[in-house]
């Protein structure tokens, strides 16, 4: 297959492209890394991204962005990075990838685990997850031509857990290969419409 991973050169995406790589053509895009440019928060750079692929099987997604931070003081527009990068960012790779894509071919987009376990500093995260979530299993309904799409979600990355365990008393860390696998198996396998867990 021919795979574009957006992000592929991030934290979870090398483990990606790693475990991809073996056995497809992977095509790394990021904002400002990889093979290909590309800001998911711009229309026409999604545009261009597709333009300069040209046929393709597969997009994985782990790019986008939210806000960190205490929520005492966090503003609307911080609150509402989530929403334009991480999760309009994700459906407009779909809303402008579903008529390119090969028949057959399937999206990866990511959620996470502050979805599901929640912590006060990710507040821009949890929106944005949710969003990925509700969009996927309604988009599965109407994707034509075969076409599937999943979310994964990671736990926390063990190569993120230096970073973020102080914020996450007692969770354990994901292995990466883990993270791999579950989009390995979003792409790879036949189910559409799901949230792949990583994390309990
Ligand atoms: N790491 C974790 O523990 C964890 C856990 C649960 C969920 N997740 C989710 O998994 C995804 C990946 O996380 P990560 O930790 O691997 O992030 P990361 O290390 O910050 O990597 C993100 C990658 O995405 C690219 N990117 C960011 N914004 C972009 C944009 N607007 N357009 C195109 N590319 C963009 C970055 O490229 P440039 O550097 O070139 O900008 C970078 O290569 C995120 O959605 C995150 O919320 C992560």
């Amino acid at each position: 297959m021919r795979i574009i991973v957006v992000g592929g050169a991030g934290t979870i995406g090398k483990a990606v492209v790693e475990q991809l790589a073996a056995r497809h053509e992977v095509i790394v895009a990021g904002r400002s890394s990889g093979d290909v440019r590309v800001d998911i928060s711009s229309a026409d750079s999604v545009r261009s991204l597709y333009d300069r692929v040209g046929s393709f099987d597969a997009v994985v997604c782990a790019a986008g962005e939210a806000h960190f931070g205490p929520f005492e003081t966090a503003t609307e527009d911080e609150l509402a990075l989530g929403i334009a990068s991480k999760l309009l960012g994700q459906i407009r790779l779909v809303l402008l990838g579903r008529a390119r894509i090969a028949d057959g071919g399937s999206f990866t987009l990511m959620s996470g685990y502050i979805f599901d376990d929640p912590i006060p500093e990710a507040v821009s995260f949890a929106i944005a997850n949710g969003g990925v979530e509700g969009f996927v299993r309604a988009a599965a309904l109407a994707l034509e031509r075969g076409v599937r799409i999943n979310a994964v979600s990671p736990g926390m990355a063990r190569d993120s857990a230096e970073a973020f365990a102080t914020f996450n008393p007692g969770r354990v860390p994901v292995e990466m290969h883990v993270i791999a696998g579950a989009v390995q198996r979003s792409v790879e396998g036949r189910r559409t419409g799901e949230i792949i867990r990583t994390h309990g």
